[in-house]
């Protein structure tokens, strides 16, 4: 994950330029992630100015943060329905397909993009790339299956490693299952591989997001640039 100052510089402006699309009256998905942490504390100033919305966060990190900084937030089961969730992403390809979950949180990140009208993606010049698959792939897995499903998914050509934790000990998301980093190189049928995987018992989720993304703004050395999928925003 790029972390040097040029690219944080780059993930603050993509995701200060995000702020357009949040409207007075808005529920707003909150992403995981340094991009989207540049997100929350602008959006809790327009807050204290006066914007009325409320965030439903993609992570127990984000709701940490959003608290603190005052946004108010909602559930999915007060709100199902989000108008629009901002969140980083570690690939975006040029249809706008994405590999998500660098941070671990691709469940309820994908959870919440199913239940977003818009899907926009604010990233660092590095995320956008030809083809998805030169960063891993993280597949969430039930702890009981891992093993059985590294094997089943290192027979499709990956190298597979489990994540870990800074203890050394094996990585445990918000939803309790555990991650398995998956490196395919070029993966020339993202689709295809997402539902090899969905039909994986012991898979809970991976972080292909398919045709979810609406719009991808990325901060780079010449300025913002937004990528606007095709077609129409998604109907809920
Ligand atoms: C969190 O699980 C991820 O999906 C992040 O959105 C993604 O890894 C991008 O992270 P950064 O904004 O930190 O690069």
């Amino acid at each position: 994950m790029a972390n040097d100052p040029q690219s944080d510089q780059e993930k603050k402006a993509a995701a200060l330029a995000s702020l357009r699309y949040i409207e007075d009256g808005f529920v707003v998905g909150l992403g995981t992630g340094t991009t989207a942490a540049h997100l929350l504390p602008a959006l809790a100033e327009r807050v204290k100015a006066g914007l009325n919305i409320r965030g439903i966060p993609t992570s127990v990190h984000t709701q940490a943060m959003a608290s603190q900084l005052g946004i108010p937030l909602t559930t999915l089961e007060e709100c199902p329905q989000i108008d629009v969730t901002i969140d980083g992403a570690d690939e975006v390809d040029p249809q706008l397909n994405l590999i998500k979950g660098g941070g671990g949180a691709l469940l309820r990140e994908k959870i919440t993009a199913s239940a977003s009208r818009q899907l926009v993606i604010i990233a660092d010049a590095s995320k956008r790339q030809p083809f998805l698959g030169k960063f891993p792939l993280p597949v969430e897995v039930i702890p009981f299956a891992q093993t059985l499903l590294r094997r089943r998914i290192e027979a499709l050509g990956a190298t597979v490693k489990l994540r870990l934790d800074a203890a050394g000990k094996a990585f445990v998301t918000d939803e309790h299952h555990h991650i398995l980093d998956c490196h395919f190189g070029k993966i020339g049928d993202p689709p295809a591989l997402a539902r090899t995987l969905e039909a994986m018992p012991g898979v809970v989720e991976h972080g292909l997001f398919i045709g979810m993304a609406w719009r991808a703004i990325f901060g780079g050395p010449d300025g913002v640039q937004e990528l606007v999928r095709s077609g129409k925003q998604n109907v809920l």
